[in-house]
């Protein structure tokens, strides 16, 4: 199985470099030791022997280093670029991964999107025969749809039981949570669960307990059986109101409606999670389906409430829709971002943006990030510079290698496709790495313990 793994991953790598060759793209090798570039994580850092007291940082991506290469007038870039983050492990998380790095001057979202979508989509059939594609052209959402529909911006689209919104139906509810619901400004949402109407009593309790884990306070539902309805909501909801929500969901004889009533965020994660839960329960996904859609127009800023400053929702270099300029003083929130995610399978498989290639509005962003003048010229002064040198339009994006690997070779964690990966914990457990140095190597590198 490891062999198999190890000779997919060669080839759906060779077939890149192939396919970008083609297309007039330069493979480029970037420095593994360099300077901070914020993707959202921590950073590995390298002490310098020559300079004591100061580190290299290992790059979370080559973001800055393909930018300034368009800068540079390198037009098609590419690399199997490794990437170094310090964060949480996960399954489809390593401290170390690969990317396929790309970026293009002179364009516009899509014809990032429409490079990457034919690479992919013919490389499948080559690399995984086996493998279908839900749909050629992929589908297409915005931000605010995906979540609205799925309840999550990594959408599993292999199978429906699509979110479906109440409010309407419920409009004059005598259901207490409903109503209350209603009355605080939030939403009632629901999912239909096929051939779920007989969930015993402790199959309901322990996916009511799935529904809190995810934020929600309660779980009601209704079963719809030959004999009318049964379950939590059955007594408070009255029969025209059953009606309407069977012709609005499609729901019939045998399906269980499953409800979520909080505010929008946190009912559209919770119903999100469940059709996930049912998705596994039930099998409702074809295993040899690759579902890939692209997801378009982020949020620009994400409000962090610990610190109460805005973080860029993708990366700082990500460049804001252009009409939205306007509004970055007077109302940060509504900022769109000319960001785009790949997505297959429930999985991030891809991020890129159109980037800013503007001094002014980089400037800018730093300074919605909250950073001082001094910490913009010492962190990023290079890029700023670089842009005064008429630097061309540019964009790109990142699709994760070992993640699609993973999809392709029906793997539950990227280890699996990785050749001498860490464990969830980031160890190495066969060289027993990280580990101890002797004290002269620490004593070269100025280091002293505390
Ligand atoms: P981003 O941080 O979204 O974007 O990463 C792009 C893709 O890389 C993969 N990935 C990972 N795979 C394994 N382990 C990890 N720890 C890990 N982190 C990310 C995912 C993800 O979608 N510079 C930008 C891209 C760009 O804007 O061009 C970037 O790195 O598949």
């Amino acid at each position: 199985r490891m062999t198999r793994n190890l000779v997919l991953r060669h080839n759906v790598i060779k077939f890149m470099r192939d396919y970008l060759d083609k297309e007039g793209f330069i493979e480029i090798e970037t420095p593994i030791m360099f300077k901070a570039t914020p993707e959202g994580a921590r950073d590995y850092l390298v002490p310098s022997r020559l300079f004591p007291g100061q580190f290299y940082a290992l790059p979370q991506s080559p973001q800055q280093l393909k930018q300034l290469l368009m800068v540079a007038g390198m037009d098609k870039y590419f690399q199997i670029a490794r990437c170094f983050r310090d964060e949480d492990l996960r399954g489809d998380r390593q401290p170390e991964f690969t990317q396929l790095d790309l970026e293009m001057s002179f364009v516009h979202r899509d014809d990032v999107l429409a490079l990457v979508e034919d690479l992919f989509t013919k490389m499948i059939p080559v690399v995984t025969p086996n493998k279908k594609l839900l749909s050629s052209p992929w589908p297409k959402f915005s931000h605010h749809e995906v979540l609205d529909k799925y309840g999550s911006d990594k959408p599993d689209l292999r199978f429906g039981m699509e979110l479906f919104e109440l409010n309407d139906i419920f409009a004059k509810s005598e259901f207490r949570v409903f109503q209350s619901t209603l009355d605080a400004g939030g939403v009632i949402k629901c999912i239909v669960a096929p051939r779920s109407a007989d969930m015993s009593r402790k199959e309901v309790d322990a996916l009511t307990e799935v529904a809190k884990s995810l934020g929600a306070k309660g779980m009601p539902t209704l079963a719809i059986t030959g004999e009318g309805v049964k379950g939590s909501a059955a007594k408070f909801v009255k029969e025209e109101e059953v009606e309407a929500l069977k012709s609005k969901t499609g729901a019939g004889v045998g399906d269980l409606i499953v409800f979520a009533t909080d505010e929008r965020k946190v009912a559209n994660k919770v119903l999100g999670g469940l059709r996930l839960w049912f998705r596994d329960k039930l099998d409702l996904a074809d295993k040899d389906m690759m579902a890939f859609a692209w997801i378009v127009d982020f949020p620009f800023f994400a409000w962090n409430e610990e610190n109460k400053t805005w973080e860029s929702e993708h990366h700082p270099f990500t460049m804001p829709k252009m009409e939205d300029l306007p509004k970055f003083d007077t109302d940060p929130g509504e900022v769109l971002s000319d960001a785009y995610d790949m997505v297959c399978n429930g999985y991030e498989t891809a991020s890129g943006s159109i980037r800013i290639h503007r001094r002014d509005i980089q400037m800018k962003m730093f300074q919605m990030l909250g950073m001082s003048d001094e910490e913009i010229q010492a962190k990023f002064g290079h890029m700023l510079e670089a842009f005064e040198y008429g630097a061309p339009p540019h964009g790109g994006m990142a699709p994760g290698i070992d993640r699609l690997v993973m999809l392709l070779a029906d793997e539950p964690n990227i280890r699996e496709v990785i050749a001498f990966p860490k464990n969830q914990a980031g160890r190495d457990v066969m060289a027993d790495a990280p580990s101890g140095v002797e004290p002269k190597q620490l004593k070269e590198l100025h280091i002293k313990f505390e």
